[in-house]
């Protein structure tokens, strides 16, 4: 039986588990087995990446370099662009991007991609887990059929899962080892074997009936997310307009202890998951005739983010006597939340390119992003890449209006608050105490 095979593997540590992609998800989970005495291969197309790994450089700033390098010196963790290596892998997880097309229907592409270089490898003896972020059915109705359709039998042959990540990059609290992960396979035998497998790695496993619910949850979670900080946007858009201070509002509001849970506005939504993971599940919902109205409401006022900071740096201007159309604005921070280096959908990329559109110099600062560039799909003013800027004394000083968009923890804002004329501040990044020392006009979301 191919569950008792895959059993006496794992629980030996004689398994070896194949990861494909080796990003911000893949590369942690790579690690992580290698540390707990499994053997692990990482799979990737960038060979940059894999070259990087096999030198015990990490890119990604969750995983130190030295527990990187430890794994690839001990031998129990390389990567490799050649996935022939996938034949020898007991178990192999699949890590890869799942972003949207430009009709913000879901792109599984990257998914059809791994799991054909693993159709071509499959073999008796092999368990299979998706990882990606996906519409509930993925598993069962894309992956399974593209699997038996080599003659292998799910159960007598390989096994098959779903297991959402949870990874939460730059926080210090939790890792891989100390967040649960809920398993759901396509069979029994499936769920049992792959959460046998999480088990060597991560402290709590939450095993469920079927892959499609183990999908499906992970949407409920980032849509549930997605849902309450655009009610928290639209409270701050409502009490903008009733003049009153929504941070002050949400701190009083959350001082219940029970039925409520703080959730804070900000700038927009970004990074990979919670601007798209909720189309995955109103997509999906749309396939058998339901719209999910709560995923189209969040999208509209989250969108509509960055528009209403540019509105706040442009009417604080104005009180000014002064036009965005040839100030000078200072962005501080890009990525899409404090403390990494990630852009991807992040709203500082709106909110500069509808700056620009208007006329405005703008400059940023990020310790964390060397330089940003604009695809297609985000700018409208042209879209030339812009270089991080020293937040020295004179930048500052030169700026109109600072633009605090992202709340780094490193940056000095107590220098931001003495030097600045104006601070427009989407994250409530500014003290109390700083604010009341402060000599810049300062406006809050
Ligand atoms: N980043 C997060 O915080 C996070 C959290 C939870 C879930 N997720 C989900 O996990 C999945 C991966 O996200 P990520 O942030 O790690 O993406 P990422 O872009 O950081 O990493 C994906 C990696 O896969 C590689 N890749 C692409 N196609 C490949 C292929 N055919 N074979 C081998 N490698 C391939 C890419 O080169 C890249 O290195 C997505 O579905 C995402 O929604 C991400």
């Amino acid at each position: 039986m191919v569950k008792e095979d895959i059993k006496r593997l794992v629980e030996t540590k004689q398994a070896r588990v194949g990861v494909i992609g080796l990003g911000y998800v893949g590369l942690p989970l790579a690690v992580e087995f290698a540390r707990r005495g499994l053997r692990s291969v990482g799979f990737e197309v960038d060979t940059r990446k894999a070259e990087s790994i096999n030198r015990g450089e990490s890119y990604i700033p969750d995983v130190p370099s030295d527990a990187l390098a430890s794994a690839v010196g001990d031998e129990r963790l390389h990567a490799t662009t050649d996935f022939d290596e996938l034949s020898s892998c007991d178990a192999i997880i699949i890590c890869v991007p799942t972003p949207l097309r430009k009709t913000k229907e879901p792109d599984i592409s990257y998914i059809l991609a791994a799991s054909e270089e693993i159709t071509k490898r499959l073999r008796h003896g092999q368990l299979v887990i998706l990882e990606s972020t996906t519409y509930p059915g993925t598993t069962d109705e894309v992956l399974l059929p593209m699997f038996e359709a080599k003659g292998l039998k799910l159960d007598q042959d390989f096994l098959l899962a779903f297991s959402p990540e949870r990874v939460d990059p730059g926080n210090p609290q939790f890792h891989t080892d100390n967040i649960p992960k809920v398993v759901g396979g396509c069979t029994d035998d499936s769920t049992e074997i792959a959460a046998l497998l999480y088990g060597q790695i991560v402290k709590e496993v939450h095993p469920v009936t079927s892959a499609r619910v183990a999908e499906a949850a992970k949407l409920l979670e980032n849509t549930f997310r997605a849902v309450n900080i655009g009610m928290a946007n639209e409270m701050a858009r409502l009490c903008y307009h009733l003049g009153i201070d929504t941070w002050e509002v949400i701190r009083a509001a959350a001082t219940k202890p029970f039925g409520f849970m703080p959730f804070y506005p900000g700038p927009g939504i970004g990074g990979h998951c919670i601007p798209l993971d909720p189309h995955y599940l109103s997509w999906k919902a749309r396939q058998h005739g339901f719209d999910s109205r709560f995923i189209g409401l969040a999208e509209e006022v989250n969108s509509r983010m960055p528009e209403h900071v540019v509105a706040l740096v442009t009417d604080a201007l104005n009180d000014d006597r002064k036009s965005l159309n040839g100030a000078r604005v200072l962005v501080l921070g890009v990525a899409y939340k404090k403390d990494i280096d990630d852009v991807r959908e992040s709203p500082a990329l709106s909110i500069i390119d509808r700056l620009r559109a208007k006329g405005a110099d703008v400059r940023y600062h990020d310790p964390f992003v060397p330089e940003v560039r604009f695809d297609d799909a985000h700018t409208v003013a042209g879209g030339e890449p812009l270089q991080n800027v020293p937040l020295t004394e004179e930048e500052l000083r030169a700026a109109d209006c600072c633009v605090i968009v992202t709340d780094h923890s490193g940056v000095n804002y107590g220098q931001v608050c003495a030097l600045s004329k104006l601070i427009v501040d989407t994250r409530n990044a500014l003290s109390r105490d700083l604010r009341r020392d402060s000599s810049a006009k300062i406006v809050r979301l």
